[in-house]
This record gives C-alpha cells, structure tokens and sequence, in this order.
C-alpha cells in the first residue's frame, strides 16, 4: 500500500476494510509502504475463528504500546490497563475489575437515572440536534459522576475538550512525523495538552482523597483497593486508568447510544413496539435494574446497534513471538488486525446483515467470538455490564418522554477517530403523540445499513 492508499485507508479505514476482505476474502496482508524500499505489512484476519485465537492468546498477541517521550505527562496519561501486556496487564485488571463488578455497576443507575433525566429536562419537542454531541455530553455527565462522584461542571467539561484534542493528536499522522522541537509541531502541542489533562486528572484525584471514606465512586475504589500482596495503584497508574476509563467509558457509550437512536429512528415500527415494550414494564416511572432486566426488546436493541455499529470497529496486535495465523508464518514484531465490524457482517453469522432486525437476537446465541463489541478472553472490555445498563436505561427513559426522526436529507456520515461514529447525527426530537417518520438521508450511511 503506497502513502495515499494508506491515507485513504485512515480517511475510510470501513470501506478499504470491506475492499480489502471482497478483493482478497478473509485472510491477507496489507501492506503501507512507508518510504522507499520500507514497508510494514499487517495481516486482516476475519471471522470468528482467528478473533478465537489472536484474543485468547495475550501472551502471543500484545496490545499495541504508544511510545510518548519518556517522563511526560504524555507518557502517564498512557499508563492505563489498555496498554499494558503480560503480568502489569493482569495485575492492573485485577484491582479494577471489582468496581465493574454487576452489584457495583447496579450501584451506579441511580446516577445513570439522575444524569438522563437532567438531560430529558433541558430537551423540548421540536429541537433540532446533533445527536452525537447530545450523547457525548449525556455520558460524559454519567462518566464524571459513578468514576469520580464529580457533577459536570467546568472542570468536567474542560477535560472532556481537552481529551477530544488529545485523541485527535494521538492519531494524527503528523504528529507522529513532524519533529516535536519544531515550533508549533503537533507532537508538543501533544505533550503540552496531556500536561493540563493530567493537571486536572492530579486536582480531581486530590479531591477524592479528602473523602476517600464516604466515598463509593469507581476512583475511590481504585485508591482504597489493594493485591494480595498488599500493592497499591500508583499515582501514575491512578492517572492513566483515570484518563483511560474517562475516554473509555464515554465515547464509546455516547457512539453507541447515537447509534442505536438513529436507527430507531429509522425504523419507526421498532421504535414503537420498543416505546409499548417501556411502557408496559415501567408505566411511566424510572426504571429499576430489576425492570430493565426484563426488557427483551430493548436488549435486542442495543445488540443490534453494537452488531451493526461497533464502536470499536477492528483493532491491531503486535506479534511478540513467531506465530502462524491460517498461511500467514509471523514474526516476532509483526502486526495483525482483527474486525468487530466485518465479523459482524459475515451473512453465515448474521443472515442479512446490513438490516437493522432487534428481533433476530430472540433466537440467536453467537459465541463470545463471534459477537465482540466488547471484545473477548482476557482482555474482554471492562466495562461491557455497566455499559449495557447504561445505554438500556439512557433509551428506555428518552423513550417515556420523546419521540425521535432523522432531519430530512441530513447528511449523515459514518468516519473514525479511534472509533466508529457519525460527526453529525441531525435529529429531531419530537413529543410523544407525534408520529415519527423514515427519513430520506446522505451521506456514505446509505453503503452501511440497508432500509428495507
Ligand atoms: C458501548 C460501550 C463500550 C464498548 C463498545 C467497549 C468496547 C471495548 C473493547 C472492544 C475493548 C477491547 C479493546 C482492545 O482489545 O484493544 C474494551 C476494553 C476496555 N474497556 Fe470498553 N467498551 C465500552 C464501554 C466501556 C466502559 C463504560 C468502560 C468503563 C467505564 C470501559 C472500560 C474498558 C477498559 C478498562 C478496557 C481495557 C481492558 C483490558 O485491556 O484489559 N469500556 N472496550
């Protein structure tokens, strides 16, 4: 693959992704040509069997690591679980995995339940928004409260931005080829906005200590908990994991929740049946644990969207040692790619699988390695349980107040910073008596989902 291809590949990494698998099937090599006689090749890998073995096998397939310049803020911010491999990952894993437990996460809807309804409050019918940016902001609210018992006030706001720009510069090719003592270079642009985000990260951190014994949000466990041998987090580690669940905990929530929205609202018939579904169970009240439990459809929902729209859409592993994958012999070094996204299209997993159908998950029970929003083995998604509550919740209760339809013409197009979303989701929100309508849209969407 030449520069260009590899540009259009990050401009569009989907697309090349489904090129790539109906031009070569489900097992090959893409190669970026990086500058004259240097290539680095990666190994596509799709389907249920390769997910199988490049997921459960950690100690083969590392994470991918960031090499920041050492010592900087840059660096700490990288510190979290995600980057980890080996026993500093399961060590690290251990002592987050108990806030995640489902007894806490259950802990954590009252929040969930108090943030949306600030949110359905502020609405009214007939606004017009950008749907992604009410996510963001919803989950965001979530976010700050159950991992740092904060409101979401300046300072909540004020890394959220800083955090977006920091995602941004990580993965700008420029920032990884311009020389950071160049004046203005985005390499220290990028150390100087990891700076101010772990200044706010330190302030946030130091606030909890003052209440560390009351206190029941996940940052407060994460300081109290300790190994057997008696290890704390240290502050580094507190501050990469805090950073890490911040941007984990939210943006994928807030991509998945605009997700789902849109194709409900592309789908009227469901959204109804779903909306006779909510109401039948709660009756106008907010929902309990126990009710949300009970929802099928809405659980069919939120599957469907995360099948369709993985938010983590494919992700790369680094070889640590020889290794073959089908006929491809790796060497130590060596990376290869596996696709959420492209698994969650394959017609024998998921007959039609570009239709939104919430009803096919009433009789279909795929492997952990055939359905992997949230990945799979040991390095499975932390937060998958309060993740599932949280959107279930979030969907019921927008449900009980607003009707939503997609403007019309809205241009609506499918891009990736990291992870799959739509930088625009027009939406209107309309009273409950309104009858939504299918809307006519643009956008590179219409390749994506087929509207039957
Ligand atoms: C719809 C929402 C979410 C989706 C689709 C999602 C998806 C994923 C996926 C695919 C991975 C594996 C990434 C990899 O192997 O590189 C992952 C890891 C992780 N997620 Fe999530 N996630 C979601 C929400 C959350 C939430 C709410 C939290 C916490 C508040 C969270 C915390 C984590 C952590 C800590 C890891 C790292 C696990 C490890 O490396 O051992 N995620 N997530």
């Amino acid at each position: 693959m030449a520069l260009w291809e590899m540009i259009k590949f990050f401009r569009d990494p989907l697309v090349s992704l489904q090129h790539q698998v109906a031009n070569h099937g489900t097992l090959s090599r893409m190669d970026f040509t990086l500058s004259r006689g240097s290539s680095q090749g990666v190994v596509l890998a799709v389907g249920p069997e390769y997910n199988q073995q490049i997921l459960s096998d950690t100690k083969v397939f590392h994470a991918v690591t960031t090499s920041p310049p050492p010592d900087t803020a840059a660096q700490r911010l990288t510190q979290g679980v995600v980057y980890l491999n080996g026993e500093h990952h399961r060590q690290q894993r251990r002592l987050i995995m108990p806030a995640f437990h489902k007894k806490e996460v259950d802990g954590y809807a009252q929040d969930m339940i108090a943030v949306t309804q600030q949110l359905i409050d502020r609405w009214h019918p007939g606004q017009r928004v950008n749907m992604i940016d009410e996510m963001t902001a919803l989950t965001m609210g979530i976010v700050i409260k159950t991992l740092f018992g904060l409101e979401l006030d300046k300072n909540g706001y004020a890394l959220g931005s800083l955090l977006e720009e920091w995602l941004a510069l990580s993965s700008s090719i420029l920032a990884n080829v311009v020389p950071q003592n160049l004046p203005y270079s985005p390499a220290r642009r990028l150390v100087a906005v990891a700076g101010r985000i772990e200044a706010i990260v330190r302030e946030l951190l130091a606030q909890k200590r003052a209440h560390l014994d009351e206190s029941r949000d996940v940052m407060s466990m994460l300081m109290k908990t300790h190994d057997e041998d008696g290890t704390q987090m240290t502050d580094a580690e507190l501050i990469g994991n805090a950073t890490l669940l911040y941007l984990a905990g939210h943006e994928t929530s807030a991509n998945a929740l605009s997700w789902a929205l849109f194709l409900l609202a592309q789908h009227p018939k469901i959204m109804a049946d779903l909306v006779d579904e909510v109401e039948g169970e709660l009756h106008g009240s907010p929902p309990t644990v126990e009710q949300i439990s009970r929802l099928k459809l809405l659980e069919g929902v939120v599957n469907e969207a995360l099948r369709l729209f993985p938010p983590v859409s494919f992700i790369t592993k680094t070889v640590s040692q020889p290794v073959r994958v089908g006929s491809f012999e790796l060497a130590a070094g060596e990376s290869v790619m596996i696709s959420h996204f492209l698994t969650h299209r394959l017609p024998h997993l998921y007959p039609q699988p570009n239709r939104f159908m919430p009803e096919r998950w009433f009789s279909i029970d795929p492997s952990p390695y055939e359905y992997i929003p949230f990945s799979a083995g040991p390095r499975r998604c932390i937060g998958a349980t309060f993740a599932m509550l949280e959107m279930k919740i979030v969907l019921a209760m927008l449900l009980q107040r607003y009707r939503f339809s997609v403007i019309r013409n809205a241009q609506v197009q499918a891009s990736f910073l990291f992870l799959l979303r739509a930088r625009q989701m027009p939406i209107e929100i309309q009273a409950v008596g309104q009858q939504p309508k299918r809307e006519s849209i643009r956008g590179n969407i219409v390749n994506l989902i087929e509207l039957t």
